[in-house]
């Protein structure tokens, strides 16, 4: 635990940084299980607000493995660390005013609230995205063979098969991506952004 430390602010406010920049940040928290889409989605929300000229930036669970959480592995433990991490790089994006997309499964509800909670404090939009494909749809999908490997014993605390994913109840967004296309997702969730005046800097 690091002691004597001194929080250091700048000297630009958030609302004059947004001003300067001519934007805000929020964070877009997708939440899904494995092959629900998530990543798609989030390529291609990211390309959609770049077009539209805004900074929007993506974190992706198996991407972030490669690097940042390379030391992390899949037990409760270690998902609720990654989770964390990635709660407060999100909080950190958003705060310099990037539109911050997130796609983890993010399994456990506490650790999506801590998410939520932080961003609550700094009064930065959260946005949480249930991306809702069925087990069976996303079994059926299996783009890189987990669900068959999951199944045959291969790979433990598999979310969904060995490892439990909890639905979010209340989240922003729900979208059944069982039936909605790519196009229609990210276009729900512009809409909501807009709708709730999130790409505009008034
Ligand atoms: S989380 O549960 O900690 O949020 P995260 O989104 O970072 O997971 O990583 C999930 C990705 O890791 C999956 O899309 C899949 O490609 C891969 N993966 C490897 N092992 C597992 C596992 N046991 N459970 C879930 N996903 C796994």
């Amino acid at each position: 635990m690091a002691t004597n430390i001194t929080f250091h602010p700048g000297n630009v406010s958030y609302d004059e940084r947004a001003e300067l920049l001519s934007q805000r940040g929020a964070t877009i928290w997708l939440t899904g299980l494995s092959a629900s889409g998530k990543s798609t989605i989030a390529t291609a929300l990211e390309q959609h607000l770049l077009h539209q000229h805004k900074a929007a930036f993506r974190l992706d669970g198996d991407n972030i493995r490669f690097g940042l959480n390379k030391d992390l592995g899949f037990s409760p433990k270690d998902r609720e660390e990654n989770i964390r991490r990635i709660s407060e790089v999100a909080l950190l994006f958003a705060s310099s005013t990037t539109l911050t997309i997130t796609s983890f499964i993010s399994p456990y509800k506490a650790d999506r609230d801590f998410a939520r909670e932080i961003h609550k404090k700094q009064d930065l939009p959260f946005i949480e995205v249930f991306v809702d494909a069925s087990l069976e749809e996303c079994e059926r999908r299996d783009p890189k063979g987990l669900y068959k490997k999951a199944k045959a014993g291969e790979i433990k605390e598999f979310t969904g098969i060995s490892a439990p994913y909890e639905a979010p109840e209340n989240a922003e967004i729900h979208i059944d991506a069982d039936k909605t296309s790519v196009e229609d997702s990210v276009k729900i969730i512009t809409e909501y952004l807009i709708s709730k005046g999130y790409l505009t800097v008034a």
